[in-house]
């Protein structure tokens, strides 16, 4: 499997091995937090790139380290380049858009994931909203920072219209 763009593997994993315990205890990439342990929270999503080009965020708590064989991913870890972080990460800070930061990784693969869809399939500025909020659905804040991360991803879509936005 590809994890930030770098190969891993061929590894044996035990069947029950979870992806969030293979990429923490096997890889040390903690950034991938563990939440609920149950599906539920999406602390845990990590970025999935598909052969077509799209992405998309699946849990790693639940599911098993074995079922990304041969898949494409992107952790927290992966974003910034050279230490350069990424318009959406200079946006969370910016916006301090986390308290305890626990959710933020999930938060931040989604609204990258969303970035990277509305740069192929731009949406009218009257449905962003709407957009923003059912890109981050299943997502849950314990500190209850929704709007703050909702703001940090729409400040950075509004700062270059052309590209998100029809
Ligand atoms: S920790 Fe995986 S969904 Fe909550
Ligand atoms: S910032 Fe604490 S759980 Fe979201």
């Amino acid at each position: 499997m590809k994890i930030n763009g770098r190969a891993y593997g061929p590894v044996t994993v035990r069947d029950e091995l979870t992806m969030n315990d293979f990429l923490r205890e096997r890889l040390g990439l903690t950034g991938t937090k563990f939440g609920c342990g149950a599906g539920q929270c999406l602390s845990c999503a990590v970025i999935i790139d598909d052969p077509d080009g799209t992405s998309h965020t699946s849990p790693t708590c639940i599911v098993p380290a074995a079922s990304f064989n041969g898949k494409s991913i992107r952790t927290v870890e992966g974003h910034a380049t050279n230490g350069e972080l990424t318009a959406l990460q200079r946006s969370f800070i910016d916006h301090f858009a986390f308290q305890c930061g626990y959710c933020t990784a999930g938060f931040l693969n989604e609204g990258q994931v969303l970035l990277e869809r509305l740069a192929k399939t731009p949406v009218a500025r009257a449905d962003l909203e709407k957009t923003i909020v059912d890109a981050f659905d299943g997502h849950l804040c314990r500190c209850t920072g929704y709007f703050k991360y909702h703001e940090a991803v729409r400040d950075v879509i509004l700062a270059d219209p052309g590209r998100y936005l029809t």
